[in-house]
């Protein structure tokens, strides 16, 4: 990812959560794959982002992992599962590694995050560093708002990166945070930034694969994009089937297993032994 930031060249980044999605992804390109928290939201059907668990989100990291082939495979670690201390941080980000085959972690880092990435990263696991809305404190930021919009904030976002690109994070990602404030930070950073809502210079680009692919229809943020309407898609092709199921046109002929006409004449021979000729 250094290389991208050092050549100027640009990413892009997918929140998925399945090995087929995690296959389609890495066919298609998408250098990293984020097995976002928003699994709770998208698949899991909860409001926010809090209540997914550790043992949920590897569930998820390793099916990806399965499909991710070459890209590169980042587990989001849910709420409480790094802020109860640095060590509890280590210990489930390994699980992550270990059990997960991620190739590295994010956590959402809200105030004071820089003892937990540093002891993530000194762990020897590649760590990124994700500012700006962090929805799982999204209580304490006053709902899920843009955040960096006023002078003392904005440079609280700047020094925030600077000190967690110190402790070792390997990119930083910033959700929901004014493009101008995001291309300051992106300057004054080495490591390269990754834009969920953040404007046009970052250096990786990421949106949430449901958003994306039109299959979360509760909301759609105003800094994503759709490129399908796979529910409505899903929607129409259930809608087929189930018609074809009560109109008896399925299953045809060419849906059915078929049996040679001698085994058949045989099965009706021995049923006919077995009733003693009884009809
Ligand atoms: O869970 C997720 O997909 C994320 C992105 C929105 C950054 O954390």
């Amino acid at each position: 990812m250094a290389a991208y930031k050092r050549d100027g060249r640009k990413f892009a980044m997918l929140s998925v959560y399945d090995c087929p999605t995690a296959r389609i992804a890495a066919a298609a390109g998408i250098e990293t794959l984020l097995v976002g928290d928003s699994l709770a939201m998208t698949v899991l059907g909860h409001p926010d982002t809090v209540s997914v668990t550790t043992e949920e989100m590897l569930h998820h990291v390793k099916a990806v992992s399965r499909g991710a082939g070459t890209s590169m495979v980042v587990a989001d670690m849910p709420f409480l599962s790094y802020q109860t201390s640095p060590r509890d941080a280590v210990l489930n980000a390994g699980r992550f590694m270990k059990e997960g085959r991620a190739d590295a972690v994010k956590i959402e880092c809200g105030r004071n995050a820089a003892p937990t990435v540093a002891a993530i990263h000194d762990a020897g696991i590649p760590i990124v560093a994700h500012i700006g809305l962090t929805p799982q404190s999204a209580g304490q930021l006053g709902g899920l708002k843009v955040q960096g919009k006023t002078v003392d904030t904005a440079l609280k976002l700047i020094d925030d990166a600077r000190a967690y690109q110190d402790a070792g994070a390997f990119a930083i990602l910033m959700e929901c945070v004014p493009a101008e404030i995001a291309r300051l930070v992106s300057d004054a950073l080495d490591v390269p930034t990754i834009s969920y809502g953040a404007g046009p210079h970052c250096d990786c680009q990421g949106l949430v694969s449901s958003d994306v692919l039109g299959l979360f229809d509760a909301f759609l943020p105003k800094f994503s994009r759709r490129y399908a309407e796979l529910a409505t898609d899903i929607g129409k092709a259930l809608s087929s089937y189930h018609a074809d199921v009560v109109a008896g046109r399925f299953p045809a002929t060419e849906n059915c297993y078929g049996l040679p006409a001698d085994i058949l004449e045989e099965l009706a021979v021995r049923l006919d032994e077995r009733n003693g000729g009884r009809q």
